[in-house]
């Protein structure tokens, strides 16, 4: 897909701030006296707090690689849990036959299924369903959740076609993609360290996901097996490495974040002895938890303490698509409080918490007609005001400063992740051509988002080293991933 350039995608549709300050909120001073001061001057400090030049991002990426270091030294020693994913068979191509694949990580939950054909036909055929997670179940117990999705596997399981075979004597096999931090203990087991983005489910503490999964999958009559268990980042990593060998860093850019790289398993000092035939290992970073040098504001600092894991995945709050939309609402909440930004009626709708989510506030950044009447339309229905053009414009700029911070420190986040390989790896990373695979919703639908990502990369790395270095979008990497790396790790893997 070609990205627009953030120049003119968001550009063309910023007023300049002198046109901003002295015609566009004159006619609201009649409403409240000093309210354009106010709100000017909130988008100013809003504008200056989340302002990320060079040397914030620097130290964002200095940061990032140091945190990595630390927490591969020692657990617990850093924000970075540094998960050993024990991904170290990578798929290599030769694997054949039918494989499931499971992932849940949102709102949603995704099954699919893989037929391969080995080296010369790849992926013969696919199939995939996608089934939303009623909200009740995010907050329920284990057993209700993985009761739905175990019967939502089932009923997929029963429509298997002609063109999918399963190889004789084999059970199915399923690569579960669970997207959340879990301390993994083998390839096909894990336990739930804690929930993120918005779950919070009980009696999952302790327990093996696998173990979840298998029960409720027997209590359905399913017969199947778990081969991998996979976090999303990994699985993307698999999916895109099995089409092109140069992929060595995945990220998640969804409703939550996450990155995983290649790591060479004698860089691992907290897991001395670990084996690995290819002498490297996947580390699932858990980067959403990264909290040093951000520069936050107070709407940051207030979403984080009224959240369900307040302290919690900070980066994540600062820069993934579960929370942009949030920290926006609650700047245009503020603006309107003390300037009056929306009129004189305070509505409700704008005052409840997660109204205005990132797609809204995607859509508000592509509308390029000159009375700015989709965001009009947009504000109206999500929030419930009524917003002249001026508010619009004031809106549009509040949107693209949380998109820019966003998308920039992302962009350093990865930075700080190839510094650290290539530190380690002297010249396998910028020395040739190497490949972060990107997926998530965030990434894939808000252009401006993903310009700036790329702008802060080649900014960071000098436009030398950046030719080297392809950030590319891997789409639904992670549930073919997990296929392959349950083919990969198959239990009949010595019978192929
Ligand atoms: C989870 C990660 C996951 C990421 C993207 C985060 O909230 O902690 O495990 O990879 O979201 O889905």
């Amino acid at each position: 897909m070609s990205i627009p350039a953030a120049s003119t995608a968001v550009g063309s549709l910023c007023l300049p701030r002198s046109r901003i300050r002295s015609s566009a909120l004159q006619p609201m001073m009649a409403v409240r006296s000093g309210t354009v001061s106010s709100v000017t001057q909130i988008l100013t400090k809003l504008q200056k707090e989340c302002a990320t030049p060079l040397p914030v991002l620097r130290h964002v990426a200095d940061s990032m690689g140091n945190d990595m270091r630390a927490g591969l030294a020692v657990d617990g020693a850093s924000d970075l849990k540094m998960i050993l994913s024990y991904v170290d068979t990578l798929p290599t191509g030769n694997e054949k036959g039918l494989f499931y694949a499971l992932d849940l990580g949102g709102t949603n939950f995704r099954v699919l299924r893989v037929q391969l054909g080995g080296i010369d036909q790849r992926v013969i055929a696919t199939e995939a369903q996608q089934v939303s997670i009623p909200q009740d179940l995010m907050f329920g117990t284990s057993e209700e959740l993985f009761d739905f999705i175990a019967s939502g596997l089932a009923k997929f399981a029963e429509k298997e076609s002609g063109e999918f075979q399963l190889l004789q004597g084999r059970k199915r096999e399923l690569g579960f993609t669970f997207s959340f931090p879990v301390k993994q203990t083998s390839i096909s087991s894990g336990i739930l360290i804690k929930w993120t983005k918005g779950f919070a489910v009980s009696g999952t503490s302790g327990k093996d996901v696998v173990a979840c999964l298998n029960e409720a999958m027997q209590r359905q009559g399913l017969q199947m097996q778990v081969s991998a268990l996979v976090n999303d980042a990994v699985g993307t990593l698999a999916g895109a490495k099995y089409w092109d060998n140069d992929v060595m860093v995945a990220v998640i850019l969804g409703t939550g974040t996450n990155a995983c790289y290649v790591e060479r398993i004698d860089a691992i000092p907290k897991m001395p002895g670990q084996k690995s035939q290819s002498g490297t290992t996947i580390i699932n970073t858990e980067w959403g938890a990264f909290s040093t040098g951000l520069p936050l504001t107070e709407f940051d600092r207030e979403m984080d303490a009224e959240s369900i894991n307040p302290g919690e995945q900070i980066f994540e709050k600062t820069i993934s698509g579960m929370y942009l939309g949030e920290i926006v609402r609650r700047v245009l909440l503020k603006m309107d409080e003390a300037g009056s930004l929306f009129g004189s009626s305070m509505p409700d709708k704008l005052q409840t918490p997660f109204s205005l989510r990132t797609p809204h506030i995607c859509a508000i950044q592509q509308d390029t007609s000159n009375n700015l009447d989709e965001i009009g339309s947009i504000l109206f229905n999500e929030a419930g005001v009524e917003a002249k053009t001026e508010a619009r414009q004031i809106v549009l700029e509040v949107c693209d400063t949380i998109a820019k911070r966003g998308g920039r420190l992302a962009g350093a986040g990865i930075v700080g992740i190839l510094h650290k390989m290539e530190d380690d790896m002297k010249g396998l990373i910028f020395g040739k051509r190497t490949v972060v695979a990107m997926d998530g919703g965030l990434y894939e639908n808000y252009p401006q988002y993903r310009n700036y990502l790329q702008d802060a990369v080649t900014e960071l790395l000098g436009p030398a080293l950046s030719e080297n270095i392809v950030i590319e979008h891997s789409k639904d990497g992670s549930g073919i991933g997990a296929a392959l790396l349950a083919a990969a790790n198959s239990k009949y893997k010595h019978h192929i």
